[in-house]
């Protein structure tokens, strides 16, 4: 039989949180031979709503479920977990300036990163969901050196997802018919362009007003999607859309994480190289990494 994997979600008390711990503990992240421990972690005053969750997992009777430890302790929650999706966070408040929000997500994760750091397996996997996505990522691997760099990633995949499903609605084909849609760079609104790109932007906008709360069903969703193919492959021909550290390709600056189409094998992914890019998608990679790196230097001014 498989040794259980340990796989942390931050903010488990919180919409996100609720979606995702049943898809992980039902196989939908690692597959339904794959028995996992979940290791849950939220702050002190959603304790009790944690422990509520813990109760429902239990109630739930998951085959592959093999454990649960739901703490407020950073230290207990990350240690030997093999997997952590980070999905709590400072949300922005009205009002609240954005180096504040800033402020507080640099202090989370630069905490978190040591707490997985010191006491995560050794080559754990890391995707960060809570925004600003991609640079709560860079603050990670900032503090967490000893992290290969390949291991830290931040999910873009919902909006990859979200454009699929537009392409899949517009055509009227089965979603399953359409990939290989490309989302480049940020997790925001410098994502792309046109009638179709402004769907994709503002769907997260859309599903608030419709619904009156966010879209935890899909987020959740997608870090799954996210996970298990980065760890179990892409299929054959297929590219995915992954927040990585940018090795310089397609001429985006190094050091920022930026969403760029990779395959994966073998738990590893690889940008794919070559795609043809136009004049326009030029305009917007670039501006989108003018947004990463003015985002990074606002964070970094908040740790000094
Ligand atoms: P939520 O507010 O329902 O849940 C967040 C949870 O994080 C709360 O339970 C809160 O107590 C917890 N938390 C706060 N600080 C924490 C800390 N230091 N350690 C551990 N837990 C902490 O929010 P929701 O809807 O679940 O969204 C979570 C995050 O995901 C938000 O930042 C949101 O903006 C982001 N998001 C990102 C998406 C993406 O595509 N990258 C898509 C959708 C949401």
């Amino acid at each position: 039989a498989k040794q259980p994997v340990r796989v942390l979600v931050t903010g488990a008390a919180g919409q996100i949180g609720y979606a995702l711990v049943p898809m992980i503990a039902r196989g939908v992240m690692l597959g339904p031979d794959q028995p996992v421990i979940l290791h849950m972690l939220d702050i002190a005053p959603a304790a009790e709503a944690l422990n509520g969750v813990k109760m429902e997992l239990v109630d739930a009777a998951f085959p592959l479920l093999k454990g649960v430890v739901a703490t407020t302790d950073v230290v207990e929650a990350c240690t030997e977990v093999n997997i952590a999706v980070m999905v709590g966070g400072f949300p922005r408040k009205e009002g609240m300036e954005r180096k504040d929000v800033m402020s507080k997500n640099v202090a989370i994760y630069k905490s978190q990163a040591s707490a997985l750091e010191k006491h995560a397996a050794a080559n754990c996997k890391v995707l960060v969901v809570a925004n600003p996505a991609n640079t709560n990522a860079l603050i990670l691997k900032e503090f967490a050196p000893s992290i290969p760099e390949k291991n830290i990633s931040c999910l873009t995949r919902l909006d990859h997802n979200r454009a699929l499903g537009q392409v899949s609605e517009r055509l009227n084909v089965p979603v399953s018919d359409v990939k290989n849609v490309i989302i480049w760079g940020n997790h925001s609104s410098t994502q792309l362009h046109g009638e179709f790109i402004t769907t994709v932007q503002q769907r997260g906008a859309a599903i608030i007003k419709a619904r009156k709360l966010s879209s935890a069903l899909s987020a959740a969703s997608s870090a799954c999607d996210h996970i298990r193919d980065w760890v179990l492959g892409t299929p054959e021909g297929t590219w995915v859309s992954m927040g990585v550290y940018s090795d310089g390709s397609y001429n985006v600056p190094a050091g920022l994480i930026y969403s760029f189409p990779v395959t994966c094998r073998n738990g590893e992914w690889t940008i794919v190289q070559g795609l043809p890019i136009d004049e326009l998608s030029r305009k917007k990679l670039d501006l989108t990494a003018e947004e990463l790196t003015e985002e990074k230097e606002l964070a970094y001014s908040c740790l000094s």
